[in-house]
């Protein structure tokens, strides 16, 4: 069955963003010349996503907002003969159909998911979180899709992290089944350094079978007292096959404010307009350190 559509959480708080965050949404942080939520839908529609949904609560308006027209807006480039820059803009709206749910308490991942089911229905959907940016050719969705055609069960993204890091991350542990892929056989949300010798940390994309749906309805709360995926998934696997995948890319942070700028370079160093001269602003940067 194909995957037509994503979910893509936006209820959270930003408090690691702090005071940034106080009066905008996160996700509408730029990076380089666009909102860090752009990336991610565009990240959905180079995989060929029909319909992003975006769970959402209250002050996040921005986000949907700037998914949408702004006749206004567009009538004075209009005027000004800015046809580029309406151009643009016209895009934007244009990119994919998108739909808002509420998640009106912050119960945790798990639940904003579980939020999203009506609407998603009986099909596999994918997940993508706001806060994990990838720079990856093919897009990071887009290489488990590939994947999920062949096996068509859930996949979780992963990547190799230190080992006195598993606390910040969920931590699957599996069996190699192929070249980057491998059978889930255990994961654990946030576990303490030293309480798994598995480095395999679940990063922001999912693919998901909507059997979850079922499973999170009696999930209880785990770990911080909120309703989590990853416990979730745990019921999952012992029910049918899940798949970690280890994708091909770099994985930013964006939610941190150390990845937030790491990330800003690293895509500004790409940009097709600005990238060369800013590799040259870079390199003048170092040699004066
Ligand atoms: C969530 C998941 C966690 C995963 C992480 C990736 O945690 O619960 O398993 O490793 O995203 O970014 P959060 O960062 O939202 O606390």
């Amino acid at each position: 069955m194909n995957v037509r559509k994503a979910v893509i959480p936006v209820a959270g708080l930003g408090t690691r963003f702090l005071p940034a965050t106080k009066a905008i949404p996160k996700e509408m942080l730029t990076v380089v010349d666009r909102p860090t939520i752009q990336y991610i839908v565009e990240e959905a529609v180079a995989a060929g996503i029909e319909q992003v949904i975006f769970v959402t609560s209250e002050g996040k308006s921005a986000i949907e907002d700037h998914f949408d027209y702004n006749y206004e807006l567009e009538t004075v480039l209009k005027e000004k003969n800015k046809d580029d820059l309406c151009e643009e803009l016209c895009h934007i709206s244009n990119l994919i159909d998108i739909v808002a749910v509420r998640q009106k308490k912050p119960l945790g991942l798990g639940h904003a998911i579980w939020t999203a089911r009506k609407v998603v229905g009986n099909e596999p959907f994918a997940v993508l979180l706001g806060d994990d940016m990838v720079l990856s050719d093919p897009p990071c969705i887009r290489q488990m899709l590939e994947l999920f055609d062949d096996v068509q069960e859930s996949i979780i993204a992963v990547q190799r992290v230190p080992l006195d890091q598993t606390n910040q991350y969920g931590i699957v542990e599996g069996t190699k089944k192929r070249d980057r892929t491998f059978r889930v056989e255990h994961l654990f949300e946030k576990p303490a350094a030293g309480t798994t010798t598995s480095d395999m940390a679940i990063i922001g994309r999912y693919i998901l079978q909507p059997d979850i749906f079922d499973i999170l309805d009696d999930t209880e709360p785990g770990h911080g007292g909120e309703i989590q995926l990853t416990d979730a998934l745990l019921s999952l696997a012992k029910k049918r096959s899940i798949y970690a995948y280890e994708f091909e890319g770099t994985r930013y942070d964006a939610g941190d404010k150390l990845g937030y700028l790491k990330a800003i370079i690293a895509f500004g160093l790409r940009h097709p307009v600005i990238g060369g001269e800013f590799q040259e602003h870079i390199k003048e940067v170092c040699k004066n350190l």
